[in-house]
């Protein structure tokens, strides 16, 4: 297992669309062990691939000491609204209320590539749609309800 480092916002590929995994082989363990590892050297709750310069559908999430990794995620529902503060790794110190789905279910593939769905609410729902939002080039400050006072600090986008 080995850190990576983290790309900041305003770094090449954060903003780009990451590809599906098609190999569930030993570098995407590796990938995994990998992110792992470094979110829990960053006190984060979730990571995604993109956030270590790798631009695959491939996120980790660990909320109320559950740690789950989803490979190629897809929200296949959602439900009720939820308004809480994010932050994100690649963001900085900003943190800002973003508006989220309350329950959401999502399908996705573990490392082995075997399907599964997953009922998620409230911070869990939250922090699978903010990872899986970074799959797409999409950052939390994008949608804040703070985005402007982001942007009076002189935030990047
Ligand atoms: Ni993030």
């Amino acid at each position: 297992m080995a850190l990576r480092d983290i790309v900041k916002i305003g770094q090449e590929n954060l903003r780009k669309k990451s590809k599906p995994v098609r190999d569930f082989d030993e570098n995407l363990w590796e990938l995994l062990d990998d992110m792992k590892q470094t979110m829990h050297q960053n006190d984060g709750m979730g990571l995604a691939a993109p956030q270590v310069a790798v631009l695959r559908r491939v996120v980790i999430v660990e909320v109320n000491g559950d740690f789950i990794e989803l490979i190629n995620p897809e929200i296949i529902s959602q439900k009720g609204e939820d308004i809480e503060e994010e932050g994100c790794l690649s963001v900085g110190n900003f943190r800002g209320r973003v508006k989220r789905p309350y329950y959401i279910t999502v399908k996705a593939y573990d490392r082995y590539g075997y399907q599964f769905t997953l009922q998620g609410e409230k911070w869990l729902a939250r922090c699978i749609c903010h990872e899986i939002d970074h799959l797409d080039g999409i950052l939390f400050v994008d949608k804040s309800l703070d985005k402007d006072k982001y942007l009076k600090q002189g935030g990047k986008i």
